[in-house]
């Protein structure tokens, strides 16, 4: 069964459209702990967007399930991370004007220098995942590095219109998880899922945990946060 984990970075674009101190994402995070989360997920941005070393910080204190910081492999980014401890942190590619994290990290293009970047995560033990397309050459590039966990990126899935592309894209995505449980990795999936796409992907073998911010805060600005993430909290546990 996979496990549900959110991201609260949407909880501070809000806050930060008045550069003020509402909504906190910290407040969302706990409310997302009762509701039923097993993990909070936040992406400190290099051009801080929305979540700050305040946020991590206040987070890494409070979160009593498990904190996922999500970060590009910027050496002042990695200092602060090698700081603040968050139990798994997962490496992202990141361009300044993107919207959102656009595509899979290119882990087989630097395998040395994650292989260390891994290590020097372990010495404080923390966890890395890579969030990759779900891509064999990726795969086999991150046990190489010595990653802990892959997140396997579902917006091509997400944006597939046809049957027959949806059905392609959940195919890769089977392919990649089998391969990369095979290799002893723990499987995330995780990148535009919402409250109708989200079943087949929890269905996936291996796939042991779902990542998802926009759909649930989205939702959570009608219904409330605490029934926004119960409801996909059922879902994800189907
Ligand atoms: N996983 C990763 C690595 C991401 O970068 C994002 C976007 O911040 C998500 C999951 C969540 O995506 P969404 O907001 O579309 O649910």
């Amino acid at each position: 069964m996979a496990e549900l984990a959110i991201n609260v970075d949407h909880i501070a674009t809000l806050r930060e459209a008045r550069g003020g101190i509402e909504p906190d994402p910290v407040a969302g995070a706990v409310i997302a702990e009762l509701a039923g989360a097993a993990g909070i997920v936040c992406h400190l941005r290099e051009d801080r967007r929305h979540i700050s070393e305040r946020d991590v910080e206040i987070l890494q204190a409070v979160v009593k399930t498990k904190l996922n910081l999500e970060m590009a492999a910027a050496p002042d980014i990695i200092a602060f991370a090698l700081k603040t401890l968050p139990d798994v942190v997962t490496l992202v590619p990141e361009r300044r004007e993107e919207l959102t994290t656009e595509g899979g990290l290119d882990v087989a293009a630097r395998v040395d220098y994650y292989t260390e970047l891994v290590q020097r995560m372990h010495d404080k033990e923390i966890e890395v995942s890579f969030f990759i397309e779900p891509d064999i050459m990726q795969i086999d590039a991150a046990v190489t590095a010595g990653a802990d966990i892959v997140e396997l990126h579902t917006g091509a899935y997400a944006n597939a219109r046809s049957p027959e592309e949806v059905r392609h894209e959940l195919d890769r995505l089977t392919r990649a998880a089998e391969y990369a449980h095979q290799y002893g990795l723990r499987v995330h999936a995780g990148h535009g899922l919402n409250y109708l796409n989200v079943v087949p992907i929890v269905c996936i073998p291996h796939v042991v945990e779902v990542s998802i911010g926009h759909a649930i805060i989205a939702r959570a600005v009608f219904c409330g946060l605490d029934r926004a993430v119960r409801e996909m909290c059922e879902l994800v546990r189907h």
